[in-house]
């Protein structure tokens, strides 16, 4: 099995829980100190390489029966570079599908994203919603990455399902970690003027568990699927939550400018992938822990010495 964006997120997750029964690949260029050491310490086989560069066709394992493709180019690179950013998100997606056509091999999923959806004002965006700019340069190269991963797992008969990633969170981070962080640090939060900002974030467990499901569930013509929490939580929520764990009222700040809330329709995903198991207050207080557990009140680290 090959895992690629290996040391992210989301990829760093599922590649741990599926390298506890399978012999597991771990790509990415491992940027940071200990990227590599981190891998094999959770029994992945590191893959140092850069996808901009990759030559899919020569240079992946061989006997390789499932691919999670997560590894893209995001936030600030993608901006940087936009005709390396179509590379590696779109073309190498899909010269990585197409080196997927060999005897024995099960399922591809590709991550996209749910930033590749037109907004539709305040309703959950379905998997037949038309696509949209959401992040500039980065939804389209996604846009632009699900039609050439649909056109090669056609064309060379590899089973794929095509994740719409929604707002991922956990120990690892995410979008409410990062507004956690900021609540944390007495710093304003941006949202869009259309509130509530809807959002159906999905917890570490649950989105290892449904990372391993769409391996699972890949097929000819592609699964399309959005890939996202059950429950819908408006940000304003979750953030006045998290404040109340660490005594500090949220700053909410409504900007224009600020990207439009993504709210997904779950029903498609609850009927190929299920119903995700962790209510958002749990995983909050988790994520939370785990990022400060120093702030945290009622946890041990907030007591302070005994
Ligand atoms: N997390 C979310 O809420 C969310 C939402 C929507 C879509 N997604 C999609 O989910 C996937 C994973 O996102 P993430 O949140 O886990 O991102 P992340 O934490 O930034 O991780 C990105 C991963 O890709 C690797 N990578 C980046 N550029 C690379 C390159 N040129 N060559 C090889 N590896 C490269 C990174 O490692 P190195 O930098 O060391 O190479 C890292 O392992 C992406 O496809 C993203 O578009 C995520």
């Amino acid at each position: 099995m090959l895992v690629t964006g290996a040391t992210g997120r989301v990829g760093f997750p599922i590649a741990r829980e599926l390298a506890r029964d399978h012999e597991v690949f771990g790509l990415a260029r491992c940027r940071n100190e200990g990227d590599e050491a981190r891998l094999r310490d959770h029994g992945i086989t590191p893959l140092v390489a850069d996808l901009g560069e990759l030559d899919p066709a020569t240079q992946l394992p061989d006997g390789l029966t499932h691919v999670f493709h997560a590894g893209a180019a995001l936030h600030q690179e993608a901006r940087a570079n936009w005709q390396r950013t179509f590379r590696i998100n779109a073309e190498q997606s899909g010269r990585l599908v197409a080196a997927c056509a060999t005897d024995g091999f099960e399922g591809f999923v590709y991550c996209s994203t749910g930033s590749a959806y037109e907004y539709q004002g305040a309703r959950p965006l379905r998997e037949d919603d038309p696509p949209g700019v959401h992040l500039g340069t980065y939804s389209l190269s996604k846009i632009a990455g699900e039609a050439v991963v649909r056109f090669a797992a056609v064309e060379h008969g590899v089973p794929v399902t095509i994740i719409k990633i929604f707002s991922t969170y956990g120990p690892e981070g995410g979008a409410p970690a990062d507004r956690f962080d900021r609540i944390v640090a007495g710093k304003e939060i941006r949202l869009h003027p259309d509130a509530p900002n809807r959002y159906n974030p999905i917890y570490e467990d649950d989105y290892v568990r449904h990372g391993i499901r769409a391996l699972e569930v890949a097929d000819v013509p592609p699964v399309v699927v959005n890939w996202c929490g059950s429950e819908t939580v408006s940000a304003e929520d979750y953030c006045a939550y998290l404040g109340e764990l660490v005594g500090i009222e949220p700053r909410i700040v409504y900007d224009p400018e600020a990207p439009w809330p993504i709210w997904p329709d779950p029903t498609h995903m609850h009927e190929v992938l299920g119903r995700t198991q962790v209510p958002w207050r749990d995983g909050m207080r988790r994520m939370a822990e785990a990022r400060h557990p120093e702030a945290v009140k009622g946890t041990d680290s907030a007591k302070g010495p005994s």
